[in-house]
């Protein structure tokens, strides 16, 4: 059961992490390549309909990590008393990314969504600015979560 719920662990951070860096780092330079001359109310439906999904399976995530991560150490790895630094440390920086996607959700997703749906495409823009910097700082985050989380236990 330890291996089940390590792998279904492993598999919700790769989904997540792995899902920003591809929006940031994939996607987004292509929206904004001017030879696909994508103007602004294309390029902020794009994102709606892309975010929606991707918010979706993030709540699954943000669920799915806590619930897998303590049944583990209370179940399989002796109780939170017992954890190595790296997991403490895991364990802080993930309460920390689950804020700030709960802060994202509840904020500008909602907000551009609604901006979408009033076609109030400059002011959707907007919040979209402020998605991508919620994004990109939970991503460099998730990054250094998956590092401490892997790495940790050889040099903490
Ligand atoms: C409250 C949330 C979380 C809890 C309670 C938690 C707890 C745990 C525990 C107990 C393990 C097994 C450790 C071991 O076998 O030594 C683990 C593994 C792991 N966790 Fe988390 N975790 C959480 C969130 C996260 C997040 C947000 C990330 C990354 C963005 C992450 C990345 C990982 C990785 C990559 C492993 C595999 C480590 C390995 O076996 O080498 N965890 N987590």
């Amino acid at each position: 059961m330890l291996a089940v719920l390590l792998a279904i662990h492993v598999l919700a951070v790769t989904l997540w992490v792995g899902g920003m860096f591809f929006a940031h780092f994939m996607l987004r330079p292509s929206v904004m390549d001017p030879a696909l001359n994508l103007g602004l109310e294309s390029r902020v439906l794009l994102w709606s309909q892309v975010l929606q999904r991707f918010v979706r399976v993030v709540w699954v995530i943000v669920l799915l990590l806590p619930v897998t991560g303590y049944t583990m150490i209370i179940f399989y790895l002796g109780g939170l008393s017992a954890q190595p630094l790296h997991v403490h440390l895991m364990q802080g920086t993930a309460w920390i990314m689950i804020a700030l996607f709960v802060h994202l959700y509840t904020g500008p997703f909602r907000r551009m969504q609604w901006m979408v749906k009033q076609l109030l495409i400059p002011e959707a823009g907007l919040y979209l600015g402020r998605i991508r910097t919620v994004v990109t700082v939970n991503m460099t985050i998730g990054m250094v979560t998956v590092v401490l989380a892997t790495a940790g236990r050889y040099w903490l």
